[in-house]
């Protein structure tokens, strides 16, 4: 890991001297821009990449590295496939931008695809442009639409760092979460204690926001018992229960989306990451019980919904569906989980291609090994013990031979 380098930057000597009036707390300030000029705020691998195909990264000093992170499970599609590249053309020529305010085929065609690619009666989509603008408005529709002020969420789950979302996600209070106070009341409860889930969802419960298949907190399957018991006890409260899948949705499971692979139906689904392959977009899906009540203005976005994202978003569910992209995920996830539980590696853990390898010794070491002796690209979580696979949904056999090759000659 390298940090983003700090020195002191001719050009920020020039900024000092160029703007005037300076308050004299700016010119006490000893402190310098990094070099890069980039908000310090991100540790970083020492990887330079300069370009990438299929699923490579290629780097200044000549690796080709198999990459089984995709850049936090975004890369669904690896790179540069042609189709994708193709659509974002032809659309980028035709039509760059029109907001909401402009009705657009494509973002028609987009909306339509993608609740027929989900099913389970989730017809209805809000596009926006992150995942945690989708979580933001799927708590903000629960509690207007529930009048109620109680939002329930997951032990150990991650939902985004803006204001609602990082209120339901585990441990942002002590971690990072910078507003006085949440925007809702917030409980959590135990990943997988039923008694907790009857206990814990009441009357006062506007909502019940779960990752089935945590990422962050460890690429952690939270079993369909569990999801079952959040949904009955919904059911029986009048709560909604909202579906994360920003991470785990889009095929990532070897479903369209984990509430497919459970087989439980959710009040809405938020989706992103995959969703673009790429281009940065997200959407809110939601049940007809739920949308039936929008009315104009109650939400919003500029972005969201745009030619471009549109364009990405029937593309990548034209590709995931005509290449049998989820067969794939869910054979190449079963020879993971039958072949790699060698070397440091203990158990798998997960779903499709968020699968967790449990590890004997720390993660981020097995990582570090990977990637350094190995030129294999995986993530960790907040799980020390989880190395996070998120490969691309077109690996093929070979590179988890390659993954298989390499884990068992790392030192157990
Ligand atoms: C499950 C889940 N929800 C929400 C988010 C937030 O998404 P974004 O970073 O696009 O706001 C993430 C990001 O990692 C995530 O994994």
């Amino acid at each position: 890991m390298r940090h983003s380098p700090h020195f002191t930057c001719q050009d920020s000597q020039i900024l000092l001297t160029s703007h005037q009036p300076l308050a004299t707390s700016h010119l006490m300030d000893s402190w310098t821009a990094p070099l890069d000029h980039l908000a310090p705020v991100y540790a970083q691998w020492a990887l330079d990449v300069v370009d990438a195909s299929g699923v490579h990264l290629h780097t200044s000093d000549g690796r080709r590295v198999l990459d089984l992170y995709g850049g936090h499970a975004v890369a669904a599609l690896g790179y540069s496939h042609p189709r994708l590249l193709a659509a974002l053309e032809q659309q980028a020529r035709s039509l760059i931008f029109q907001s909401n305010a402009v009705p657009l085929a494509v973002r028609a065609r987009a909306a339509t695809r993608l609740t027929r690619f989900a099913g389970l009666g989730l017809n209805t989509a809000f596009f926006v442009s992150t995942g945690a603008e989708a979580n933001e408005n799927a708590l903000k529709l629960a509690l207007k639409q529930t009048g109620r002020r109680k939002v329930v969420a997951v032990e150990g789950s991650f939902h985004g760092r803006t204001a609602a979302a990082g209120a339901v996600t585990w441990g942002a209070a002590q971690k990072w979460y910078g507003f006085p106070q949440p925007p809702f009341e917030v409980e959590f409860v135990p990943r997988g204690d039923l008694d907790a889930v009857r206990r814990i969802v009441d009357d006062a419960t506007a909502a019940v926001i779960v990752e089935p298949v945590q990422g962050v907190g460890g690429a952690l399957d939270l079993g369909a018992d569990f999801l079952g018991a959040l949904r009955a006890s919904c059911t029986e409260r009048g709560s909604l229960l909202i579906f994360d899948e920003v991470q785990c949705g889009m095929g990532r499971t070897g479903f369209p989306f984990a509430a497919n692979l459970y087989g439980i139906a959710p009040d809405m689904i938020t989706t992103a990451k995959a969703l673009g392959a790429g281009f940065p977009c997200a959407a809110l899906l939601m049940t007809d019980h739920v949308a039936r009540r929008l009315k104009t203005d109650d939400l919003g976005t500029t972005f969201g919904g745009g030619p471009m994202a549109c364009a990405m978003i029937e593309t990548v569910v034209d590709i995931i569906e005509s290449e049998g992209l989820l067969t794939n995920v869910r054979e190449l996830s079963r020879q993971i989980r039958e072949t790699c539980v060698v070397g440091p590696v203990v158990a798998t853990q997960g779903a499709g291609f968020l699968l967790g390898l449990r590890t004997r010794r720390p993660a981020k070491d097995v990582q570090r090994e990977l990637l350094e002796r190995h030129d294999i690209l995986t993530g960790t979580s907040g799980d020390p013990n989880v190395v996070r696979i998120l490969a691309p949904f077109v690996l093929e056999s070979q590179h988890v031979d390659a993954l298989h090759t390499a884990l068992a000659s790392l030192p157990s």
